[in-house]
């Protein structure tokens, strides 16, 4: 065991250095099945140690099955102790996804500027929450989440999108993501179908895919969803939209095709799912109705703190037709019991006394500006060969720029992470040379870096 040795140097008690040392060679396979250790007495002249350490340690591997012995007839490693070392996993696996190269600048869509969090306001919300509510919010809370806050979010849903609806209605979900999940699983499954609009965010439809069913992709144009073109299917039980800001593509579904969809949905007798992801950021004309203020009863209305605040709290939220509520509560019970409570305490103080309208109209201001540098700087660094769309909304653009690449993928290219709609489109269609570009979270000066690093004209 020439091996094995004390390091002086660490805080580690001796007996436990020789204790690990002789158990990580029994794991490794160093010490065999059956093999003789040295005796306590030979180990510890040659470590340097008194032999009560060896004895304690050589009694540790003895109590925990690692070596088996009889008095006076020597101490042996036991059998069945090798621990099989699972392969190294390849260094690119290992490196967490999110890591990002600060180098690259990144027109990710979707992300809201994490600067500009208002940190002292949200320590001082959480901190009222946590002081000043009930000791039973330490305790479990309802599936549907705090009392609080859905009657917080029923106000601010009153006053910022003309938005009437009981309290009890709505259901706090982790994000959008988990509330067009759940519906998806009330809706969908085997025999039954959906209508997603194409182009649509392909994390979404993944999620959509996974409870089973047929999917139909709708064709999208530059008004949304192609309303014509709604399958003459009586499976479908579920229609996906984006009215108020097409994701990818930008459009603001126009009245006519918002009863035509509604039509359409009372005749196959499916439920809209309308996912509201960014309109409060709304940059031109007066802000776009919800598609659930022309019938609650058939239009599940989803929600979602992460651009208006930040996509780390996970808090969304879906307005819910009556006859859904129950089970939709039964589903997010069965998925995580309830969102973080204090959380949503926190944030339903966030919305009483003011704070998330006044930062939304000053993040509005924000990103208008910064969509009108980004916009600026495409145009002359295309010398104005580029059409832009979805420009009234939001926190990406879109452009249809021919001197840019084609790609199916997210690209890196001389310094910039782009990505192309082509990303989110499903089956043959093909939307060559259109990009989106995520500004929310870039400086102005990134964002006119990034341009300049654009491949040219
Ligand atoms: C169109 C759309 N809907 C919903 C979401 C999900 O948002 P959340 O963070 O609330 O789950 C995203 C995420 O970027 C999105 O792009």
């Amino acid at each position: 065991m020439d091996w094995l040795s004390i390091n002086r140097e660490r805080s580690v008690p001796y007996i436990r250095q020789v204790y690990v040392g002789i158990r990580e060679a029994i794991h490794s396979g160093k010490l065999k099945p059956g093999e003789k250790l040295p005796s306590t007495r030979e180990l510890a002249e040659r470590l340097g140690v008194s032999r009560n350490v060896v004895m304690e340690a050589y009694d540790m591997l003895f109590a925990e099955g690692y070596v088996s012995g009889k008095k006076g007839k020597g101490t042996f490693v036991a059998e069945g102790a090798q621990l099989d070392r699972l392969p190294d996993m390849p260094k690119s696996r290992r490196k967490d996804a999110s890591v990002v190269d600060e180098s690259v600048i990144d027109f990710r869509t979707g992300m809201p500027d994490g600067g500009c969090f208002p940190r002292g306001l949200w320590v001082q919300c959480y901190k009222k929450a946590v002081l000043n509510g009930p000791t039973r919010q330490f305790h479990y809370q309802p599936a549907a989440g705090s009392a609080a806050l859905r009657e917080a979010l029923a106000g601010y849903l009153r006053r910022a999108r003309g938005i009437v609806c009981d309290p009890d209605c709505i259901v706090v979900t982790n994000g959008a993501a988990q509330a067009l999940a759940i519906s998806a699983k009330l809706l969908l499954g085997p025999g039954r179908a959906a209508a997603i609009e194409n182009p649509s965010t392909r994390e979404i439809r993944s999620i959509f895919a996974s409870y089973g069913g047929h999917i139909h992709s709708v064709p999208v144009d530059r008004g949304g969803i192609v309303t014509s073109a709604l399958p003459d299917d009586p499976r479908v039980r579920m229609i996906y939209v984006t009215p108020s800001h097409q994701f990818p593509t930008g459009g603001v579904l126009p009245i006519q095709r918002r009863i035509e969809l509604l039509h359409y949905a009372r005749s196959v007798d499916a439920y809209i799912v309308e996912d509201d992801y960014d309109s409060e950021f709304r940059y031109e004309g007066p802000p776009v109705s919800a598609l659930y203020e022309l019938d609650p009863d058939r239009v599940i209305y989803v929600g979602t703190l992460s651009k208006m605040l930040s996509p780390s709290l996970r808090i969304g939220y879906a307005v819910l037709p009556e006859p859904l509520v129950e089970n939709f509560i039964m589903e997010k019970w069965i998925s995580d019991i309830h969102t973080h409570s204090l959380e949503q305490e926190a944030l339903a103080v966030f919305i009483d006394e003011g704070h998330l309208e006044r930062h939304v109209r000053k993040m509005r201001h924000r990103y208008r500006k910064k969509q009108q540098l980004l916009v600026k700087s495409l145009a002359e660094k295309f010398n104005g060969n580029i059409e832009l769309f979805g420009t009234s909304t939001g926190l990406h653009i879109s452009v249809h720029a021919p001197h840019l690449p084609a790609s199916p993928e997210p690209v890196n290219v001389g310094g910039v992470r782009l990505y192309p709609v082509q990303y989110h489109v499903f089956g043959d269609e093909r939307r060559k040379h259109e990009w989106m570009f995520g500004f929310g979270h870039l400086s102005e000066q990134e964002i006119v870096e990034g341009v300049r690093r654009l491949p040219g004209v």
